[in-house]
Formats: C-alpha cells, structure tokens, sequence
C-alpha cells in the first residue's frame, strides 16, 4: 500500500514551479523571486502580469506591449456580453464567471495549442476577467455595459466599467496594489485543480474554468465575502470582542483567520490593512475597519491565529462600496495571472497528475444476488 499523507494533502510537494515562493515561517511571498512588499509598494498589476508569465520584470518596451495587449483584449465579444446579460437576473457571480470563463473558449481566435497561442489566451483570460465581472454588475443592475477605456490601465478601467466614473488616481493605485497582492500565491486550491487539468492536456479554457470553480467555496476565495458578513452581523466595533468569544467557545471558525502555510502574518493582509484604514478615512466609512481591528485584536489574543489575505480585502472592498458578491470574481480577476502562469509553466515540463488513495472500505466479498440482500 502506498504512504498515507496528512489529510489534505499538507506537506506534500506536488509541483515544481519558478512562479512563486512563500516563506510561512517568516511570513514572506514572493513572485519570480521579488518580494511581495516590494511589489506592492512599486509594480503594476501589469508589470506583475509580464513577471509571473516571464519571470523577468519587463522592460519599458515589453511593459507598453503589455499595457496595449492588455488594453485590445479587454474588449468583450457582444456574444458573450449577450450570454452575460441572460444570465445576469438569474445567476449568482460566480456561477456568471466560471459560464463565461468557460463560454469564452468558444470565441477565442486562436484553433492551436502551440506555447505562443497559449499565451495570447492567457492574455486575453487576464484581460476580460475584469470586464465579465463589471458587465455582470452593469447588466444586472439594468445599467448598459461600459467599453473599457484605451488611456486606463486594468485597475481604473475595471473601476471605470462598473461605475461608469473614472476613479481618482490613489483609488485606483489602490486597487491596482490589490490585484497585486492577489495575483499568485503557490500551489493553493484553485491553482492546484488548474494544474491537475492542465496536466491531462486539457485546454488553456477548461484549466482556468476549473480554477474559477474550485476558488468558490469559503475555505478559499469565498472567505472574502463571508468576513464582510461576520463585519455586518457584528455591527459596531464594540461588539466584536464579544462576538468572537461567543463563536470560538462554540468551536466556530472566524473567517478571515489561519492559513495552512502561514503560521505568522501574512504579508499581504499587512498590506491590506494600511488600505483599508486610509480608504476607510478616505470615503468617511470608518466602521468596517474599525470593527476589523477589534477582531483581529480578539482573535489574536483568543487563539493566536493571524489574519490570512481575505481578512483586511472585505473592509478594503466594503469601503470601495463594491458589492460583496463580487469579492470572489475579484478575487479570480486577480488570479487570473498566476493560474494562466501556472498552466503554461504545466504545459511546459508535464507529467499527469495522478495520485493514489487508500482504500478503507470493506474487504473483498462475494457477489450477493438482490433476493438475498437486507
Ligand atoms: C485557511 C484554513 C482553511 C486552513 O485550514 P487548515 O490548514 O486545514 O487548518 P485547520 O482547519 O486544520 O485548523 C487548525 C486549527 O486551527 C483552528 N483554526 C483554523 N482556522 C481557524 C479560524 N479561522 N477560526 C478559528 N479557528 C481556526 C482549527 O479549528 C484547528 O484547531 P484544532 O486543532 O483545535 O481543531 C482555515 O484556517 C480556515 O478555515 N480559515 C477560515 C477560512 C478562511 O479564512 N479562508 C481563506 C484562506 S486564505
């Protein structure tokens, strides 16, 4: 019989990548061998786009191309805005992304599979990812969807698209430094199930499609929206030392907290927290961050656990006024850079991805004909 690892699959190493690297120990990310912080404080999301594909930062030429392709690709098919639009009033978002991730393949002018081809569909997921997302919330809400402007980069044309306004420039660097922060993060879930597919040589479609899916739940992206509902039900931060007591004794989990690698802060929830507060200053609606830090204060002190990357992200979207369904699409919007990586870095160096289990079922036994069975 094969060994038996711990229980979700922890401390197995799956994949070799150059992609990115996490130090849990020290609470440290890196992309391509840039630290995190450094990122946050100077790159682009398009620069970090041209780093997780090509493990260099880009030059001034490479990051314009980058900027243009980007740009061109945003544009969305009227088929897909059509698709969008019907599923719009009657589809929640995420279940809206993944369809159009996936309808997506059906439009995509490229028939072959060649390592150029592949890029340029790794482009173009990246590039319309933000603009399913706003079309989605534009239709929805029976406003006309907004084509991307070419003078904006992907943080302030998504902004752009779901508001029709052009955000001030910090908003925007914002929200860029978000998308940042998002971008990749090792072999999690969504990035595994997008390698397992890739592995079998499925499309650069259906890969991204069953990473969209697999970010669904709340133990991954869906964390986001639910620490937005545990800052609704608690109210005012006053409540919040309460509350978390309240839950832990009852052995609830606080959304938001511990992480599988990180036994320390993470570095992007550090991050997160100086925009949360300044955007909160900024839009005069302190209470969402406020309430944050009382958690926070009350979970450390409880049960010694840190806030993971989604704790600060849902003051930082609640202060954007963005809806809460829309935290996890956002949260694919960003992603949509590493996981395409991720994919072609597959592609590249292959083998299936096919591991064993261990059987704990019954023992062999012999066929029992239906008139003797109960
Ligand atoms: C992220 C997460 C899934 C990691 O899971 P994991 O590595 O399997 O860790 P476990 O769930 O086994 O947790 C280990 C211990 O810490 C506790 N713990 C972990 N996260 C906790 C949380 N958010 N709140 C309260 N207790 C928590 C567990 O109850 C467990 O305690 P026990 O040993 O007394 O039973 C888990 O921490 C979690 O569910 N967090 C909340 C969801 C979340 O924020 N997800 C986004 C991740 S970026």
């Amino acid at each position: 019989m094969a060994d038996t690892t711990g229980k979700g699959l922890e401390g197995v190493v799956a994949a070799q990548t150059r992609i990115s690297d996490v130090d849990g120990r020290q609470g440290r990310l890196f992309y391509a061998g840039y630290d995190i912080a450094d990122l946050a404080a100077h790159a682009t999301f398009e620069e970090t786009i041209h780093l997780l594909h090509h493990l260099e930062l880009p030059t001034a030429a490479e990051l314009s191309e980058t900027v243009a392709t980007l740009r061109a690709e945003s544009v969305l098919d009227p088929l897909l805005v059509d698709l969008i639009d019907s599923l719009a009033q009657r589809t929640e978002a995420m279940t809206t992304l993944r369809t159009a991730v996936s309808a997506a393949a059906a439009l995509d002018p490229d028939d072959d599979r060649s390592p150029e081809a592949n890029l340029r569909k790794a482009y173009r997921l990246i590039a319309r990812t933000p603009q399913i997302i706003a079309t989605y919330q534009r239709l929805r809400t029976g406003a006309d969807a907004v084509e991307p402007r070419d003078d904006l980069g992907v943080a302030a044309n998504f902004l752009y698209a779901l508001t029709g306004k052009q955000p001030d420039p910090q908003t925007a660097r914002d929200f860029d430094v978000v998308l940042v922060l998002y971008a990749d993060h090792t072999l999690n879930a969504s990035t595994f199930a997008a390698r397992v597919a890739a592995a079998t040589l499925a499309d650069m479609y259906a890969a991204a499609t069953a990473a969209v899916a697999t970010l669904q739940g709340p133990l991954h992206g869906g964390a986001i929206e639910e620490v937005r509902e545990m800052l609704e039900d608690i109210g005012t931060p006053d409540r919040a030392p309460g509350w978390v007591r309240e839950r832990l004794a009852a052995r609830q989990k606080i959304m938001g907290f511990g992480h599988r690698v990180y036994k320390t802060w993470d570095p992007r929830a550090t991050v997160l927290r100086g925009i949360a507060e300044r955007l909160g200053r900024q839009f005069g609606e302190t209470r969402w961050y406020d309430t944050s830090v009382r958690v926070q204060e009350t979970v450390m002190a409880e049960k010694h656990l840190y806030p993971n990357v989604d704790f600060y992200t849902a003051s930082v979207y609640s202060a954007l006024q963005l809806p809460p369904d829309l935290y996890t699409p956002l949260f694919a919007a960003s992603r949509m850079a590493g996981w395409t990586a991720h994919i072609r870095e597959q592609y590249a160096d292959n083998r299936l991805i096919r591991p064993d289990s261990e059987y704990i079922g019954p023992d062999p036994r012999p066929w029992q004909p239906l008139e003797s069975r109960g």
